[in-house]
């Protein structure tokens, strides 16, 4: 009382006094909780949400429309999609999620064996293949290919943006696949995988044509195989635009798109957007610019090198190296040209989506919900978490949910009605698209069921 009467200087300098008594450790704690603070919000957290929920993880999202078969005959009969799931509890972050692969190789040892595929144009595609066999018993190495009478499901995996068979997680999907029964082949694409461009053209978001060689090339080879199709990022977008040309017409049973861009112009504004996302676009671009410097010697079409050094986004890629190889005017030209999104309307075989939606790199304003409502042979998965490819699971994050999920998925598929190539056409014809205004929809979302009916 006395004090405060009696004293005759301003109040800020007393809060200064005061604030000055206080100990330094005390300002260097409150400034580590504010940064742990915003780091958990900057970086996306969910740990304190998953612990309050015992890590059980979330409920799996299905979209897809009423009288859809694909539903109906197979993922209905998918646990996994009807389940929760949850992230490694050290891992609750896209970010973690999405790197944690890049730098810790705790993946199955894939032994490979390497086919070179001529392509019309001159170009070579190395397809790495395991085979159920090499899995199952690994003695059996070095034995011939695979007869061509075999009926042996064949699953053609579609890699990501500078990914190629040896990266962690297609390790991870070849090796679960290969040994639940599947012969699987990694489509690598041009100049990757470790083999030489032979010809001047390199692969891009929207080149189908080497996938729609490699297939028939596998029909020929292997009639009696059902062949199915795994797309991831970059992949899943070159493959559900495959799919989308093709229509019915396509000697592919079925085929699963993971973690795909859908809208290569929004993504491309979404990855410039926050200091985070633009890590990936650079980690990306300077991938990208590595992989073009490589072949320098064999692309004569590309003059302006001095760009291409400086490349340091997907951006500037797609301006100096795609646009000038595959002769498209601007970048936002070969955006809007190649995004997958308006070719799921097409889609003529049963195909399963997966997308997380904190997926760091290709955003959840991407999806195109309405598109895969309005086409029955499609199914829609969204998972709330999974970074971009990431899924891990388990305290020491040894598998990906998305790989059981597809495994899970092509398996059903690969023994239900829809099988039969023929059954798939004659439902197709019979009951062409509705306009997505008109068609009937149902999402399955906690476990419960909800119809929408669309006027
Ligand atoms: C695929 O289906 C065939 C026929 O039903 C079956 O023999 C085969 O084991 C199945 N393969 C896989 C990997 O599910
Ligand atoms: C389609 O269905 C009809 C009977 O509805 C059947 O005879 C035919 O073999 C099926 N397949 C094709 C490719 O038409």
């Amino acid at each position: 009382m006395d004090c405060i009467g009696s004293t005759s200087e301003s109040p800020y300098i007393l809060l200064l006094k005061a604030a000055l008594l206080i100990p330094i450790s005390h300002y260097v704690l409150g400034f580590l909780f504010l940064l742990s603070v915003f780091l958990y919000n900057y970086l996306e957290m969910y740990f304190i949400q998953e612990l309050l929920t015992g890590f059980k993880g979330q409920y799996v999202s299905l979209t897809f429309n009423s009288c859809c078969d694909l539903y109906q005959e197979v993922v209905s009969k998918c646990k996994l999609l009807h389940g929760r799931v949850s992230s490694t509890p050290w891992l609750c972050s896209p970010h973690f999620q999405t790197i944690f692969l890049q730098f810790f190789e705790r993946v199955p040892a894939c032994n490979y064996q390497r086919q070179l595929f001529k392509t019309p144009d001159g170009g070579t595609i190395a397809l790495d293949w395991l085979r159920n066999v090499d899995v199952k018993k690994p003695s059996s190495e070095g034995s011939d290919g695979i007869p061509s009478d075999d009926k042996t499901p064949i699953v053609v995996v579609i890699p990501g943006l500078t990914s190629d068979s040896s990266s962690a997680y297609v390790k991870h999907l070849a090796f679960k696949m290969a040994k639940s029964g599947w012969n699987v082949v990694v489509s690598n694409h041009r100049g990757l995988g470790g083999v030489a461009i032979t010809s001047d053209s390199l692969y891009n978001a929207g080149y189908t044509e080497d996938i729609r060689k490699i297939i028939d090339h596998l029909h020929t080879q292997y009639p009696q195989a059902p062949l199915f199709a795994v797309g991831t990022s970059i992949g899943a977008n070159v493959l559900v635009k495959f799919l989308g040309e093709e229509g019915v017409d396509t000697p592919l049973v079925g085929a699963a798109a993971i973690c795909s861009p859908w809208d290569l112009l929004i993504g491309d504004r979404f990855i410039k957007r926050r200091a985070a996302q633009r890590i990936y676009d650079r980690a990306l671009g300077i991938g990208l610019k590595a992989y073009a410097q490589l072949h320098q010697s064999i692309l004569p079409r590309l003059k302006d090198w001095e760009s291409i050094s400086k490349i340091s986004c997907i951006r500037d890629y797609d301006k100096h190296v795609v646009c000038v190889l595959a002769n498209y005017e601007t970048v936002d030209t070969y955006y809007r040209k190649v995004s997958c999104g308006g070719y799921v309307a097409k889609v003529g075989i049963p195909l399963l989506c997966i997308s997380a939606l904190d997926d760091p790199v290709c955003t959840r304003e991407t999806i195109p919900w309405d598109e895969c409502r309005a086409n029955k042979n499609v199914v829609l998965a969204t998972t709330q978490h999974g970074g971009h490819l990431g899924h891990l699971e388990g305290m020491t994050a040894k598998s990906l949910w998305w790989v059981r999920a597809v495994d899970e998925y092509l398996c059903a598929l690969n023994s239900s009605s829809l099988n039969r190539r023929e059954k798939i056409q004659n439902t197709t014809v019979d009951s062409p698209l509705k306009s997505i205004d008109e068609a009937p929809y149902v999402n399955v979302m906690n476990g419960l069921v909800k119809r929408h009916q669309v006027k």
